[in-house]
């Protein structure tokens, strides 16, 4: 028999008196913002909104979703881009937006240990501060949370050069969904004592554990940045001008970002831009170095450039010539942000495809969109030098709802997999791609993850239905 104190929302009013008035937020007190992420998706509102302080606390949030039987989904700053972070009804969202703050700065490990609910831009400056730099960079850099970037495995635009949020990690703490606590803080670069179990949590978008702190690795910080905005004549150029890169700048160079003319045309006419250098090229791409001497590093740069201009790589180049110029070059590539405003609903895709075999891609995927659905337009842009392409594609004046995702996602995926490529390079699965999932895993693979997650959460609370 049921008794009235055994309800739910009883059991979430006892957790509120142990954590705090604001640590529980129960029906209508939900706020909007923990009811969605930033996909463009219908928003959901979960049962309640529980706002922990420590791993403690999540754990006393833990112990009450299970006893109550209430799913219960990880939330850090909601810019997450496939329903990963989003609730359903009945939920409970676990939110770590009260979980911040920098614990530490280890100089001579070079390490920062900070709570997983701090914005990855509050890390950024953290690190600058103390003289040092952590890499990790995206548009929704003042959002986004630590833990986020981890369970999402982030990319970003620094990638080429420091690698995936993976590399950037030493140790963590983390919830697991029975509520036991992994305290493995680790600071050394070489621990090699059983199973690194922090590479379980990375990037399995808050389905086996909740990740309360985190050890980050530091970096020297640059002393100069160099970039340029190139236009080209075609994708064979781009590709010569990785490789020119690569070897002309070796490890100085940070980024590499490529935009197809279509997003030009989107960023000049209709988003208001006006970039350094003018439209009507095949291609276009933002080159990043950085180095340790202005002095040195930005003659080379130039000289660098002008070797491309004088052998015919490049059609047109704008070199920035401040810090103020360089961030001017990179809110070309960061508009896309924006493209919500600008084009109304759209569906946007992270793909994992050969370098070599992106233009190909784009070409035929723009026209198969096109030829297969009636009004379809679509953009195409990305971090090139990772193998990863973003694509925005929507039929103008249809809502969200209506847009034809799945005609959409068939003809994107179905290309992708015929290209071998990936369904996501960057962003996760969630929800949104988990049909897709075959596409690019085996099903050895994705029966091996399900034995994974009914090992650590066999009752299938913690943000169950979620990737596989
Ligand atoms: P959320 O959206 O809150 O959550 C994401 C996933 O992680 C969910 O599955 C959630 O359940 C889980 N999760 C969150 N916190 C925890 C935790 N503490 N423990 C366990 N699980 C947790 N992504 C890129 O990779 N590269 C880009 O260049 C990039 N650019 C972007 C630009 C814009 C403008 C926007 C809106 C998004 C962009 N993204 C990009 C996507 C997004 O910002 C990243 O996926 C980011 O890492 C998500 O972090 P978050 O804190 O917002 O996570
Ligand atoms: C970007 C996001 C969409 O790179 O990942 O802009
Ligand atoms: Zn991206």
């Amino acid at each position: 028999m049921t008794t009235l104190l055994e309800r739910p929302e009883d059991m979430l009013r006892d957790l509120r008196n142990q954590l705090g008035p604001q640590a529980v937020l129960i029906g209508n007190e939900v706020p909007a913002r923990n009811c969605n992420d930033w996909s463009a998706s219908l928003p959901q509102t979960p049962l309640a909104v529980i706002r922990p302080v420590d791993a403690a606390g999540v754990a006393a949030a833990i112990a009450t979703c299970r006893k109550a039987g209430l799913p219960f989904v990880p939330q850090g700053g909601l810019t997450g881009l496939c329903r990963g972070a989003a609730p359903e009804p009945g939920w409970v969202a676990i939110s770590l937006e009260r979980m911040t703050g920098i614990e530490e700065i280890d100089r001579a490990s070079a390490t920062m240990t900070v709570k997983a609910g701090t914005p990855l831009e509050t890390i950024q400056k953290a690190a600058d501060e103390a003289g040092f730099f952590f890499p990790l960079d995206l548009g929704s850099r003042g959002s986004c949370a630590i833990g986020g970037n981890l369970s999402t495995n982030a990319g970003g635009n620094r990638v080429i050069r420091y690698g995936m949020t993976r590399e950037l990690v030493l140790g963590l703490e983390v919830v697991l969904p029975d509520g036991t606590v992994i305290t493995n803080l680790n600071k050394l670069m070489k621990n090699n004592a059983g199973y690194d179990l922090k590479h379980l949590f990375i990037g399995s978008e808050g389905t086996l554990g909740i990740i309360t702190r985190v050890v980050l690795r530091l970096f020297p910080k640059p002393r100069s940045t160099m970039a340029a905005l190139c236009a080209l004549k075609d994708y064979a150029a781009v590709v010569a001008l990785l490789d020119a890169a690569r070897s002309g700048l070796g490890p100085l160079l940070s980024a590499f970002e490529v935009m197809w003319p279509d997003y030009w045309e989107m960023i000049t006419a209709r988003a208001g831009v006006k970039p350094p250098v003018a439209a009507g090229h095949g291609l276009y791409v933002l080159v990043e170095a950085q180095g340790t001497d202005e002095s040195i590093d930005a003659p080379r740069f130039q000289a660098w450039l002008e070797g491309l201009m004088e052998r015919g790589l490049l059609a047109d180049a704008a070199v920035a010539q401040s810090l103020a110029q360089t961030q001017k070059f990179w809110a070309v590539r960061d508009i896309c942000a924006e493209f919500g405003q600008v084009l109304g609903p759209h569906i946007s895709y992270d793909i994992g495809l050969a370098v070599a075999r992106m233009d190909e891609f784009v070409t035929r995927c723009k026209a198969a969109l096109a030829d297969g659905i009636k009004g379809c337009e679509s953009v195409y842009y990305g971090h090139i030098g990772d193998g990863n392409l973003h694509l925005v594609s929507w039929v103008t004046g249809l809502p969200i709802e209506r847009q034809p995702k799945d005609a959409m996602d068939a003809i994107i995926y179905g290309l992708v997999r015929e290209m071998s490529g990936s369904v996501s390079a960057e962003h996760g699965i969630g929800t949104l791609k988990k049909q897709w999932l075959g596409h690019a895993r085996s099903e050895a693979e994705i029966a091996l993850m399900r034995t994974l997650k009914a090992a650590l959460d066999p009752d299938h609370l913690l943000n169950p239905g979620k990737v596989i």
